[in-house]
């Protein structure tokens, strides 16, 4: 049986999925990775400082700008097969909890819910003061395709700078999201992590404490990381392609399963 096959059949008798996903899967929907966000424009500048309370209180301009171009990419993409895919499963297991570390909202214009965010969210802006949500003006950002300097509107309560409702280096997780995915981690019986260098912690700890409390680790990813030796199986590939082939042999087994 191929590494494939054998996935599908663990998922037939998974209780409880978890699905881990970072920048990867949305790279197919033409949004760069976080590491290839700092590509043109963007490449000359050190990514503490365009994602860090310090760098935006030092240049705001360049950071909202940052963030403003990233947003406006988030809203031109659309959902590509591994966000369907990952949605449609949902329908079709006991429990899925799908925890992610992207910051656009393809997941949840794919149609899945809940989405644990643990790294917040480009389109829930707030105060950098009062923490006031900022609501953004309807539409699509008219950004040049680089990005540009652009000064961040002012809180309506305190005036205070308006800031991306990301979570910067140095600065914590929520609390109550990491809590659930956690919980959810501890508590799977199989975990998926897909497009994740597994670099950036303690978000990269979720699949190895998965791992530590006996659940089976798939890695979906074109290239090794640090997961490569924990993973019980590695699918070298690309998530819009290898999350429609297990949704696919899933339903279909099911299906057969079922048939009188
Ligand atoms: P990275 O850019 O570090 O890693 C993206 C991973 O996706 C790499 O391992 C690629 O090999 C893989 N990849 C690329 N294309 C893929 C595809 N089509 N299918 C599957 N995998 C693919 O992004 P993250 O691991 O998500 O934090 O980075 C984690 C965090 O680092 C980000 O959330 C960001 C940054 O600090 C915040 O923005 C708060």
């Amino acid at each position: 049986m191929d590494a494939l096959s054998s996935v599908v059949s663990r998922l037939q008798m998974a209780q409880h999925v978890v699905i881990f996903t970072g920048a990867g899967v949305s790279a197919e929907s033409a949004i760069p990775t976080f590491r290839d966000a700092l590509t043109g424009l963007w490449s000359r500048y050190d990514p503490s400082l365009l994602a860090s309370p310090e760098g935006f209180l030092s240049d705001p301009d360049l950071v909202w700008g940052w963030y403003e171009w990233r947003r406006r990419k988030s809203l031109l993409a659309a959902p590509n097969a591994a966000h369907r895919s990952i949605a449609a499963l949902a329908n079709c297991l006991p429990e899925l909890t799908l925890i992610t570390q992207n910051v656009d909202n393809l997941h949840e214009r794919s149609g899945s819910s809940p989405v644990l965010r643990l790294h917040g969210s480009l389109h829930h802006p707030r105060c950098f003061n009062c923490a006031t949500p900022y609501p953004l003006p309807e539409g699509i950002p008219d950004e040049p395709d680089g990005g540009r300097r652009l000064p961040p509107p002012r809180c309506g309560r305190c005036g205070g700078p308006v800031r991306p409702g990301v979570v910067w280096f140095g600065e914590s997780l929520p609390e109550p999201i990491w809590k659930q995915a956690e919980q959810a981690t501890d508590h799977c019986d199989l975990l998926f992590s897909i497009g994740t260098s597994s670099l950036v912690w303690p978000a990269a700890h979720l699949p190895f404490q998965a791992k530590q409390n006996g659940a089976t680790v798939v890695q979906v990813n074109p290239n090794a990381t640090t997961l490569d030796p924990v993973a019980d199986y590695n699918l070298r590939g690309l998530a819009g392609e290898i999350m429609p082939s297990i949704f696919h042999s899933l339903q279909s087994s099911l299906a057969a399963r079922s048939a009188p």
